[in-house]
């Protein structure tokens, strides 16, 4: 541990590397410098390998991973291909600290290795514990036709629950929320099902209800349809929370048959040996050193999405955090953040901030806080990975405020600076069924694509380092 900080040391002052064994080898830094980063990537080409473009929507939302909505996921076979590229060994363990709806973990796990990683979201690891679990089918089958059966009681019965029991079931402080979202009638009939979920005693039953209870909530709820932005559009109809449940429920259903038969039967049977996530800091990965093969990863993007305001609907109703605002600040690329007492690394990064910093003082600071918060999350990767081990962030580049925000240069030049020696960089056309395509020029947020006013780049980088 000592050798690996000195290392780190020296390689940010610029000039010498130390071999992280002992202190014997003293050789010349290979940190491109800022100019030579940003040249690869002024040169760089697409390459169509990576753009995914024959693939269906039923390709991409495959096994458990059409289980629930999530902004800036990326699609399985972008993960499938790392591995097919990197990964030699039928034992191999991958990570992610960003890990969102669990599309790398879902991957590791349908290949028989161990997956670990963390996010910071309460509901994207529920997301990714239910989707990386494959439950028996049959069990399954039971368990959901019980549960239908007892809906359809409660469907039926026109005795509500009072105001005084919803109260009981959702958090008092949330309430006020949930009236700003739905409908009297939906509130009352949620609540109903809600509490039907938690009388099931298996966890992974219940929390395979729980997610699916959460995909329907927007469609419930009088949230703009397909917005990004929380925004109440008064002319919806919300759905029947019973219908939108059934329908989503049976389609789970056929997600988890199929991923069951993909996953190897010793991950079945010990899926505790193999699945390690955690509710937590990208900073702080639950594994020891030197112990990665790989790391595919997406991270937030600064200002683009509010991943807290975004799953609002879920946490107020799964009751999964005390004080909205609070919670905020722990994400990374939120608003909410500054830094006073730390220094970015990056050149690149600091041209940014520079540049931003005569258009808007708070938003250069929420930047520089992003890219400080990104290299510690490089240096966490580099800890945790194999010597040979590689990890690879997908990122796009944007623009905020007339600024180019040169993303995925930072994280090239900032994984040099964890350790890292920069192995490639891949250029990939976005298919434009997959994500949103623009941004708002004013906040840099993905917005729908009428109301935008700015275009985001339809394209992104797979920007590689390996830890020799
Ligand atoms: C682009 S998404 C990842 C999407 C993921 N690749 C997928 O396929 O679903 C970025 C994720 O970073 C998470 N995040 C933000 N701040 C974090 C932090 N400090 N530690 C861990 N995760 C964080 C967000 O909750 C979000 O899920």
């Amino acid at each position: 541990m000592k050798n690996f900080n000195y290392t780190k040391h020296i390689i940010r002052n610029g000039d010498f590397f130390i071999s992280s064994d002992d202190n014997i080898r003293i050789m010349q830094a290979r940190i491109k410098s800022s100019g030579d980063t940003l040249h690869l990537f002024d040169t760089k080409r697409i390459d169509s390998d990576w753009s995914f473009i024959e693939f269906k929507p039923s390709d991409t939302a495959k096994w458990t991973h059409g289980y629930h909505r999530y902004p800036a996921k990326f699609i399985p076979q972008l993960v499938e291909k790392l591995i097919d590229e990197y990964i030699a060994s039928k034992n191999a363990h991958i990570n992610d600290p960003f890990m969102g709806c669990g599309t790398t973990i879902v991957t590791a796990i349908s290949h028989g290795f161990k997956a670990s990683g963390t996010d910071i979201n309460k509901i994207a690891y529920l997301m990714t514990k239910v989707k990386s679990t494959p439950i028996n089918p049959d069990y399954l089958d039971r368990k959901i036709k019980e549960f239908l059966l007892r809906l359809r009681f409660l469907e039926g019965n026109y005795l509500p629950l009072s105001g005084e029991q919803i109260e009981l079931l959702i958090s008092q402080r949330h309430i006020e929320r949930i009236d700003y979202w739905f409908t009297e009638e939906n509130k009352i009939e949620l609540g109903k099902i809600l509490r039907v979920i938690y009388d099931e005693d298996e966890e992974i039953i219940r929390d395979f209800f729980l997610v699916a209870f959460s995909h329907v909530l927007k469609n419930c709820s009088i949230w703009l349809q397909g917005s990004t932005k929380p925004t109440r559009d008064f002319k919806k109809e919300p759905a029947n929370p019973y219908v939108a449940l059934r329908k989503h429920l049976r389609k789970m259903q056929r997600g988890n048959d199929a991923f069951y038969k993909v996953v190897p039967e010793e991950v079945k049977n010990n899926l505790g040996d193999y699945l390690n996530i955690k509710i937590g800091d990208a900073r702080k990965q639950p594994v020891p050193n030197d112990c990665v093969d790989l790391i595919v990863s997406s991270s937030p993007y600064v200002t683009s999405y509010e991943y807290a305001d975004l799953h609002q609907l879920s946490t107020i109703w799964l009751n999964l955090a005390n004080d909205l605002s609070e919670y905020k600040k722990d994400f990374i690329g939120t608003s909410y953040k500054k830094y006073n007492n730390k220094k970015l690394e990056s050149k690149i990064a600091m041209d940014i901030v520079d540049q931003m910093y005569k258009k808007s003082n708070k938003k250069s600071k929420e930047i520089e806080a992003f890219f400080i918060d990104m290299q510690e999350v490089f240096d966490e990767s580099f800890r945790i990975l194999k010597s040979g081990g590689r990890c690879c962030y997908v990122i796009g580049d944007t623009r905020l405020k007339g600024v180019d925000i040169l993303n995925a240069e930072v994280f090239a030049e900032s994984l040099q600076f964890s350790g890292f020696e920069l192995d490639k960089i891949i250029k990939r056309e976005i298919p434009l069924k997959i994500l949103p395509q623009k941004r708002d020029e004013q906040t840099g947020r993905f917005a729908n694509n009428n109301d935008a006013n700015s275009e985001a780049y339809p394209i992104e980088y797979i920007v590689i380092g390996l830890k020799e």
